[in-house]
């Protein structure tokens, strides 16, 4: 049988010369255009048709297999973050005030791996494969700019398959969950609205603060005494912003913050609660409020069958590798839920943190680094799955 760790293993001066280079020159969400250049000149030596531009930045190309069969999208990400990075590496940002803080550097360098060791196989594959490298994921819609694009359609794409590299497990181990994996994400803005006034005459005004602030008290009851016990769910303001002057109440309050949920019944929930207590505790204070939602990505939800075909490639692969079969894996969103909401599919999760070599810092700090031996390791599962659903 075709041997993918070795494989990749071989590339593996590729990958991460590919991820050093990507790492040093980090650009922006929807401003990937060196990184996206790269990409389609890597894509386009192998002899594939590249489109460019998809959803603004993206890049798309298809590698076909010898006979009919299922379309298989492979995704990586390409986008860095405003971080001002303190790695203190030798491939350390170029670019002051953006970094790969989240290793999106490396999913890159990952893929265009995957489509070499895949391209070289292809007269042994049957069906296509679909490579999409994915511009925007840190919150500025760079799925949904894809998904508008038509990146499911011609050819219509059959499974979903993504990863991400994890620096809140260690190097060799993986994360492969059936069901729901990612929360859920969004946005919410309220503004309360009273009446100003004088502070010293506060009969004569409807205070906002006052409403504000018992909102936000009784906001924590959703999560206490509304989401059962054994499911889960966040609801936090992480805003408030009211008045000017010492002596004034101000007309009104704006809060923001975020609800996180898997459960698409919890998130219905959630959501009506929410304006049930805004709106009530507002109106019991004598005030008024708008509220505003913004759903930022759904809830990341493996499907079952692809997942345990995946664990079962990750045994035979990794026989001594701890792997993770359930989850959720974090309270995190990811908008490649976008891509597997409307076709199911896996997003996997391959260790890569180091602590004995410091390269434990979370995702988006900016020390965050990735333990490079997690390269050939994600490419070979990535291409051995890929591979494996395409045979089923
Ligand atoms: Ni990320």
């Amino acid at each position: 049988m075709f041997d993918f760790l070795a494989e990749a293993q071989k590339y593996f001066t590729y990958t991460r010369d590919m991820r050093r280079d990507f790492h040093l020159h980090p650009e922006l969400g929807h401003q990937e255009i060196r990184t996206a250049g790269i990409v389609a000149r890597e894509l386009q030596a192998l002899g594939l048709e590249v489109s460019t531009g998809v959803g603004k930045t993206g890049v798309v190309a298809m590698i076909e297999g010898s006979q009919p069969g299922p379309t298989l999208l492979l995704r990586a990400d390409m986008d860095a973050l405003p971080i001002l990075e303190q790695t203190g590496a030798e491939y350390a940002s170029q670019n002051p005030g953006v970094m790969h803080a989240c290793g999106h550097d490396g999913h890159t360098a990952i893929l265009l791996t995957v489509a070499k060791m895949l391209h070289g196989i292809r007269a042994e594959l049957p069906g296509s494969i679909k490579l999409v490298f994915q511009p925007a994921e840190e919150g500025q819609g760079g799925a949904e700019g894809m998904l508008a694009d038509g990146v499911l359609d011609n050819p219509k794409v059959d499974i979903t398959l993504g990863l991400h590299l994890w620096n809140e497990m260690p190097v060799g181990s993986f994360a492969l969950a059936a069901g729901p994996t990612m929360a859920g994400t969004e946005i919410f803005k309220v503004r309360v609205s009273g009446k100003g006034g004088h502070g010293a005459i506060p009969h004569l005004a409807v205070d906002p603060i006052l409403a504000g602030a018992q909102i936000v008290s009784a906001l924590q009851s959703i999560v206490s005494r509304n989401v059962a016990p054994l499911q889960s769910a966040v609801v936090t303001v992480t805003t408030f912003h009211a008045g000017e002057a010492f002596n004034v109440i101000p007309p009104h309050v704006d809060l923001t913050g975020t609800i996180r949920t898997f459960d698409l019944d919890v998130r219905e929930m959630v959501l009506r609660r929410f304006d049930e207590i805004v709106n009530g505790v507002a109106a019991g204070m004598g005030c008024t409020a708008q509220i505003e939602h913004v759903r930022m990505t759904p809830a990341l939800i493996n499907d079952a069958k692809t997942t345990k075909i995946a664990q079962g490639v990750a045994a035979r692969i990794f026989p001594d590798s701890p792997v993770t079969t359930s989850g959720p894996i974090t309270m995190g969103g990811e908008d490649f839920a976008f891509m597997m909401e409307k076709v199911p599919g896996l997003f996997m999760f391959v260790g890569s943190a180091n602590a004995e070599k410091g390269l434990n810092y979370g995702h988006h700090h900016p020390k965050f680094d990735i333990d490079e031996e997690s390269l050939p390791r994600a490419a070979a599962l990535f291409a051995a799955t890929a591979v494996e659903l395409l045979n089923r």
